[in-house]
């Protein structure tokens, strides 16, 4: 019987890949499957905080509910880190051109404007970023602390958006040893090198021990 990880996101594309990473042995589930699960505002001033707060909600929930008091829950938080940026946007990254009038998550072509603005004039060598992925990883029906798991991917911002694979910032990011920008390079190569299946090779490699 493959066991049960239920992943804080409705989020189908996200289940797919680590599905995908993690093999048979495990069955991804996802809030669509848990349609009165409370949401979660990501509030946290961290990754860590933001990934903790949605699996211990969950667990909390499912234990509550008596559903699933086994297997695992698994939260994630990820976003891009630009150094001359002092690390912005960081946990905003989805809402970073967010206004009073317009709050919550911005489209994709006015975070990347925003981020292009802020980073005019800059030198290449002044434009170094990351992509992190933090992963929680909690045992469902225990009100242990979750495990964190950590990915990064090297790189830099671009003066201009190329390519049209990906989300997010892929267009304006180019990981470092390629030329391209993830939007160029595709899925397939993302998936290699990416700050979220480096996190999830180190949470496979550690459900092998548990
Ligand atoms: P979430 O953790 O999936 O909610 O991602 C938060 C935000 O970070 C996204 O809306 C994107 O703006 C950015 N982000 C996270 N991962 C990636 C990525 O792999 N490529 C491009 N942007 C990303």
């Amino acid at each position: 019987m493959p066991t049960d990880i239920i992943i804080a996101s409705e989020n189908a594309h996200k289940a797919k890949e680590i599905q995908a990473l993690l093999g048979p042995e495990f069955l991804c589930r996802t809030l669509r499957d848990f349609p009165d699960a409370p949401e979660v505002e990501e509030d946290a001033a961290t990754f860590a905080g933001n990934a903790v707060k949605k699996a211990l909600t969950l667990v909390n929930w499912l234990k509550q509910s008596e559903d699933h008091t086994e297997g695992w829950v698994l939260a994630d938080d990820s976003g891009l880190e630009v150094d001359a940026l002092d690390g912005a946007p960081g946990v905003l990254s989805a809402r970073y051109a967010a206004t009073e009038r317009q709050p919550g998550n911005s489209p994709d072509e006015k975070n990347n404007a925003k981020l292009l603005l802020e980073l005019k004039g800059r030198a290449a060598h002044h434009r170094a970023a990351r992509f992190r992925c933090v992963i929680a990883l909690a045992q469902a029906g225990q009100y242990s602390h979750p495990k964190i798991f950590n990915g990064t991917c090297e790189g830099h911002i671009e003066e201009a958006a190329r390519g049209t694979h990906g989300f997010g910032y892929d267009p304006l990011f180019v990981p470092d040893g390629h030329e391209q920008t993830f939007g160029e390079l595709g899925e397939s190569v993302k998936s290699q090198l990416s700050h979220r299946s480096a996190a999830l090779r180190e949470l496979k490699d550690w459900l092998a021990n548990h």
